[in-house]
């Protein structure tokens, strides 16, 4: 079973779970908003629809956030697994966020357009490192200047001996959460496809790829949010603005 069909066949409990398996969800991805806000809204100020891109988009948590606190945001969701993704569709629906689903690979070419945020969370670890840091490299290419790459992200531990120390302390706080022995053996399983990457070298690698002002803006344990920003041109909004990401037709809206 590849990683999307490990994902399709949990899509229908996977949000109730969620809570139990990433211990720190609420600063988790809390932070992860707070840090792609700000350029959502500076979309807004110069006059354009906020365009948010999901990377490993799931059932659409992150996006759902997102969207929540931005809601003029138009959130294109790419992930290999589209059972993720149905649930996605139908809870951005429910919530009337102007969407799209895009059924694809992290290692093919990114959806055309440019965005003022590429968001991710728990996904781009199942790339080995150097697929990483080649999607840094394109992420960095389709952000819009002054955009934002953020990505809340199970990372290693930046030695042997630490990341043991991870994964035992991400067992207690699991079970003191609720989890049993079957929801802890299926979370172990899907993790058997796990590539995660140290957050220090995740971050160098940003830097390579372009972005500025990069930072881990969280981190508890395997958990960490880091990101940066596609450096800001004096000129960038009059070159952008004849760039934004597709027309209206694919956007599913419920009113
Ligand atoms: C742990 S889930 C995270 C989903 C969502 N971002 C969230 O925060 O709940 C990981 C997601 O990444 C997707 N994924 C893993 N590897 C992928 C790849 N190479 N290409 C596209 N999607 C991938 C899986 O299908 C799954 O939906």
């Amino acid at each position: 079973m590849d990683v999307a069909r490990a994902f399709d066949a949990v899509a229908g409990s996977y949000d109730e779970a969620r809570r139990r398996l990433v211990p720190c969800f609420d600063e988790f991805y809390g932070t992860a908003v707070e840090v792609a806000e700000p350029a959502l809204r500076a979309a807004l100020a110069a006059g354009r629809t906020p365009q948010v891109l999901d990377l490993g988009a799931g059932t659409g948590l992150l996006s759902s956030l997102i969207a929540a606190a931005v809601p003029e945001s138009r959130v294109t969701l790419l992930d290999a697994a589209p059972k993720m993704l149905a649930v996605a569709a139908e809870h951005l629906t429910a919530r009337a966020v102007a969407h799209r689903v895009i059924v694809a690979d992290l290692v093919d070419p990114l959806p055309s357009g440019r965005y003022d945020a590429v968001v991710s969370a728990v996904a781009i670890h199942h790339l080995d490192d150097a697929a990483k840091r080649d999607l840094y490299r394109r992420v960095a290419e389709t952000l819009t200047p002054g955009g934002v790459f953020v990505n809340a992200e199970q990372v290693a531990g930046p030695t042997a001996e630490l990341d043991r120390r991870y994964h035992q302390v991400w067992l207690s706080q699991i079970a003191a959460r609720g989890s049993d022995a079957d929801e802890i053996a299926a979370a172990e399983q899907r993790m058997a496809y796990d590539r995660p990457a140290p957050v220090d070298e995740q971050c160098r690698w940003l830097i390579e790829a372009g972005l500025v002002d990069v930072d881990c803006f969280f981190k508890s344990w395997r958990f960490a949010v880091f990101g940066g920003h596609a450096p800001d041109l004096p000129d960038a909004r009059a070159e952008h603005r004849g760039r934004e990401g597709g027309s209206d037709d694919w956007w599913s809206y419920q009113r």
